[in-house]
This record gives C-alpha cells, sequence and structure tokens, in this order.
C-alpha cells in the first residue's frame, strides 16, 4: 500500500511553530514554515522553510503551491495574507475567527454577542474618553489596553483618576483602546479546545495560570476549581468554537472571581502557552490536536493521565535546566533560542506528579 505524504505550511516560526512541526513529524507528516525572521526556532525542525515577509505575495504563491494545509501559530499575521493564502489551499482557523482575535473591540463584541461574560469595557479615541467611562462606572481605577498587537502584558495600562490621563493615553502609543473593569479574580484559568473539519469538539481539563509581571509562569492541570466551574468554562470553550466553525484548537482566557463567577478576557486562535503540559500529561498534546485538525484528520478525546505543573523557563531561568535533567520528573521542553534575553520564553519544564512504586 502506497502512503501519500501531505505537508502541512505554517505561517510564523516561534516555539509554537517548533512544537506543532514536531507533532506533524509524530504523525508522518511534513512542515513547511513560512517566517520573516531566520534561523527562528520552528525553522530547526521543519522540512522546508522560506524566510520572507508576510506581505510577500510571490513567496506566499511558492509556499501554497508547495503545501497541503496551511495554518498559523500567532494571530498578528495580516489578515490580507490569509485571505490571500486561502484561495489556493484551507488555512485553518479560518480568517474571521483571527479578524476577531487581532482586535480587542471586536473580540469583546463578539464574547458578549456569543453570550460570554466580560470585564465591561468601553472604546476610546481619545484621552477624555477615560475620564468619561470613569464617571460613568462610578469607579476610580481601569485598564487601557490598546486594540491591536498586545501580549504578555505589552500595551496596556492601568489607570487611576488620580493619574494624569494624558501621560497615560499617550504610554499606549495608539489612536484606538479598549478600556475595562479590572476585575478582582481569585485565579486565572484558561480552556483550550480544539475542533476538526468533522464538528467533533474537544476541551482539555481547565488550566489554572499564574502570572509574574504580566507572563505566563505556571500552569497547574488540573485546575483546583469546582466541577461546577470546569463544566462551566468547557460550556464557553465549546460555544466559541461552534460559533466560529473553529477547524483547530483555540484558547480562551478566564477570570474566576471570589463569587466563583467565570469572565472571559481574551482568545487566541491558536495553541496556547497554558496548554504546554499537555505534552506530557495527557495521551494527546495540544499540538497534536491542532494538526489532526487542520490536516484534516479526527481529534480524539483528551485524557489527562498525570497531573502536571508547567514552568516557564524565561529569560535566566535556563540556568535551571541543568538541575531539572537530573528529575525523573522533569519533562525539559527548549525551543532552540540562541539568546536568553530578560522576558524571553526560552523554554518551558513539565513536572509530572508521578505515582510513587
Ligand atoms: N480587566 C482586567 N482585570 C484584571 N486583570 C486584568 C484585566 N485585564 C488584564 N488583566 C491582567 O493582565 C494580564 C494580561 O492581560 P491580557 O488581556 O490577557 O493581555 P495579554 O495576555 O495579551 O498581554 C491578564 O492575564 C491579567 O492578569
Ligand atoms: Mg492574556
Amino acid at each position: 500500500m502506497k502512503m501519500e505524504i501531505k505537508t502541512l505550511g505554517i505561517l510564523g516560526g516561534g516555539q509554537l511553530g517548533r512544537m506543532s512541526a514536531l507533532a506533524a513529524s509524530k504523525l508522518g507528516i511534513r512542515t513547511h514554515i513560512f517566517c520573516p525572521e531566520e534561523n527562528c526556532p520552528a525553522s530547526q525542525v521543519t522540512d522546508a522553510f522560506t524566510q520572507a515577509n508576510y506581505e510577500d505575495f510571490n513567496a506566499l504563491k511558492i509556499f501554497a503551491d508547495s503545501v497541503d494545509f496551511i495554518s498559523y501559530e500567532f494571530e498578528n499575521i495580516p489578515l490580507e495574507t490569509v485571505e490571500f493564502l486561502q484561495k489556493h489551499k484551507p488555512v485553518y482557523p479560518d480568517s474571521r475567527i483571527l479578524e476577531v482575535s487581532q482586535n480587542r473591540l471586536k473580540e469583546k463584541k463578539f464574547l458578549n454577542e456569543s453570550g460570554i461574560k466580560t470585564a465591561l469595557w468601553a472604546p476610546a479615541e481619545k484621552p477624555e474618553d477615560i475620564i468619561e467611562t470613569l464617571n460613568r462606572w462610578n469607579v476610580s481605577d481601569c485598564i487601557v489596553k490598546t486594540t491591536r498587537f498586545g501580549y504578555d502584558g505589552k500595551g496596556q495600562i492601568k489607570h487611576n483618576d488620580k493619574d494624569d490621563v494624558l501621560s497615560s493615553w499617550m504610554k499606549l502609543q495608539t489612536e484606538e483602546a479598549v478600556i475595562e473593569s479590572i476585575v478582582e479574580f481569585l485565579y486565572e484559568c484558561s480552556i483550550i479546545v480544539a475542533r476538526d473539519v468533522f464538528g467533533n469538539c474537544e476541551t482539555f481539563p481547565v488550566t489554572l495560570n499564574r502570572h509574574v509581571n504580566h507572563i505566563l509562569s505556571e500552569s497547574i492541570a488540573p485546575a483546583p476549581i469546582s466541577k461546577e466551574q470546569s463544566d462551566l468554562a468547557t460550556a464557553m470553550g465549546k460555544k466559541l468554537a461552534e460559533a466560529v466553525g473553529l477547524v483547530g484548537v483555540l484558547a480562551l482566557e478566564l477570570f474566576v472571581t471570589k463569587d466563583g463567577e467565570l469572565i472571559a478576557n481574551e482568545i487566541a486562535p491558536r495553541t496556547h502557552n497554558s496548554g504546554h503540559w499537555t505534552m506530557d500529561g495527557c495521551n494527546v498534546s495540544q499540538f497534536e490536536q491542532h494538526v489532526r485538525a487542520v490536516c484534516g484528520m479526527p481529534i480524539v478525546k483528551p485524557v489527562q493521565h498525570t497531573p502536571v505543573t508547567m514552568h516557564n523557563l524565561i529569560g535566566g531561568d535556563v540556568k535551571k535546566v541543568p538541575e531539572y535533567l537530573k528529575r525523573p520528573d522533569a519533562c525539559v521542553h527548549l525551543y532552540g533560542k540562541m539568546e536568553a534575553r530578560e522576558g524571553r520564553k526560552m523554554g518551558h519544564v513539565n513536572i509530572l506528579k508521578l505515582q510513587e512504586k
């Protein structure tokens, strides 16, 4: 019997692309990474690599011709790039969810229209909008976020009514922002959902996330939340996936309040740092689930076999690697980045809660 070897094209060459390429390889699928930076983490583990800009339509056409399916590993790929590629090959997740998650105003509106609660929010185009909104809500503090390109806490500020509103606004360097009420949360959680072309929809167990300096530091799976909360998070994730006809994986970040309420924060239409524990704690990883879905294969029901705490290795944390390598309960993943700069995600370690024998 002859086996046909398929190729998955991935836009973006960071660690998420790298781990997706490794998962594809496990399933006998080749990968072609398209990324503007040379020697990016994914370029080191792929069958083919194109170094070009996302606006280089000639390079994009050659890329599309060389692959069977296309996906992307981060949400700031220009919409026109995805729309162009969609004319040539199947691109998943499709541009609708990408458009929503690229703009925080569209995202909040979409979440609310899908019946999913968020923090109070209001658009802002000028500093006075912040004052007006604080007055209207009758509160003294808020968070103001740029509508686009924010990540790891970048592109957002906390504003108090005693602060100078003009200087808060100037710090954001944007023409369009979203003002959010501050959620007094007990925990931050996330739910990762996968959906395939056959309409199968599955979620991974809810994960509890701790941030340091706005960067994810630690994820605990399963999250120590009630069955009702976990069922609710699962239902929210599935509702979103169905609403956008998702093919692939998406993550929904949630706040859990003192009253046990779940409030949606943001959507990532891709694999997510809080799902890295699945690589060692589950029958299937988020990356394999994603590859299966975007390559037209069925996804599978995730079953967690081991409790896991995931630690991100950020900047100088890589110094801890020699110690982790000695531990039988530590699964070390490094991303092949040449320089450990401050705040840079260099790798992660999944600490397994192993059964004593
Ligand atoms: N409305 C809010 N209330 C309280 N904390 C918030 C709020 N929005 C964001 N945060 C905090 O800031 C972090 C980063 O914000 P987020 O919107 O997830 O942006 P990004 O992850 O893209 O930088 C969140 O994980 C949370 O800790
Ligand atoms: Mg976030």
